[in-house]
Parts: C-alpha cells; sequence; structure tokens
C-alpha cells in the first residue's frame, strides 16, 4: 500500500549548504533505491517534507528522519494512502523556501510550522514547483 507523508521540523543549527547538500545526498540515493519519492524544502530554520512509497519503507525512513540530530521538533503534519504519487519523478527533489537568501525570511508570509495543513504545504509546493526556479531535482 502506497502512503504519503509530510512532517514538519526545526533545523538544529544554520542551514548551510553543506549540510542540505549531505542531507540530499543520502536522501537521493537511498530512496532511489528504496522506491521513495518527495520533496525536501527548506528555508529559515525549518524543514518541511514530503515522503510518499510502500507505508513499510515510508514509516521506518520516517522514524530513521526523527531520530536525525541535524533538526529537532519532527511534527507529523498530515498521512494519507494514496493511489498514485504526486512527486515520483523525484527520488528526493528540493525546493529552497528562500532562495534568494538562504538565512532570509521565508516567501510564505501565512506559514506558521505549528499549525500548516497537509493541503496548505501541498499547494505551496506545487506553487513551488511551478515557478521552477527554486528546484533542484535528483530523479528517481
Ligand atoms: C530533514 C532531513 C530529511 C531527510 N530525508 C531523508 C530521506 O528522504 N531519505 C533518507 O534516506 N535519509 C534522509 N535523511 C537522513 C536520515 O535522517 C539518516 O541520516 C540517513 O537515513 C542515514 O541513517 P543511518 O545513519 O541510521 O544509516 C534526512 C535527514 C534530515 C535531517
Amino acid at each position: 500500500m502506497l502512503i504519503r507523508v509530510f512532517y514538519v521540523s526545526t533545523a538544529d543549527g544554520p542551514q548551510t549548504t553543506t549540510v542540505t547538500g549531505s542531507i540530499l545526498k543520502t536522501a537521493q540515493a537511498w530512496n532511489a533505491r528504496h522506491g521513495i519519492t518527495g520533496v525536501l524544502c527548506q528555508g529559515q530554520g525549518v524543514f518541511l517534507q514530503v515522503l510518499e512509497g510502500d507505508r513499510d519503507t515510508v514509516t521506518s525512513l520516517y522514524q530513521r528522519i526523527a531520530a536525525d540530530r541535524r533538526h529537532k521538533n519532527v511534527e507529523m503534519i498530515h498521512c494519507e494512502s494514496i493511489s498514485e504519487r504526486r512527486y515520483g519523478r523525484w527520488a528526493m527533489a528540493h525546493v529552497s523556501l528562500s532562495d534568494l537568501d538562504p538565512m532570509g525570511k521565508i516567501e510564505w508570509p501565512e506559514f506558521d510550522a505549528s499549525s500548516v495543513t497537509g493541503l496548505l504545504v501541498l499547494a505551496r509546493i506545487d506553487e513551488l514547483i511551478a515557478s521552477g526556479t527554486v528546484i533542484k531535482a535528483a530523479d528517481a
């Protein structure tokens, strides 16, 4: 059974390109081998990630990610069973929420990590992807 989950978390330390690059490298290699697809959004001290794949694989990956010391306050936003993937093209796409200035303000005025909903996250991620300028993807 396929599921999709979203979570939000707080980075533990600055979100430098070295940190993000290392997370993405691991994620893209492992995910491609295990049928996981999704998007990692990052900016202003926050990570938002969408993971899609088989339920058992996503569940164990989520637990591993949640225990990672590079972030904290990992909160599940949404979990649903799906019939098809939305981000099937990417082992893990990367969307910067503040691409021009990684330390700058999130370009999402209504963003509130504690109350953001899955629908809002999907809509915003799709907007960012559609704008085409803020995505660095690796194929699934
Ligand atoms: C925000 C964030 C997102 C991550 N996303 C993934 C991912 O999609 N896939 C993955 O294999 N590892 C991901 N990781 C890395 C895992 O947490 C973990 O470091 C990695 O799977 C290696 O686990 P191990 O050290 O137990 O072998 C992520 C880490 C962070 C901080």
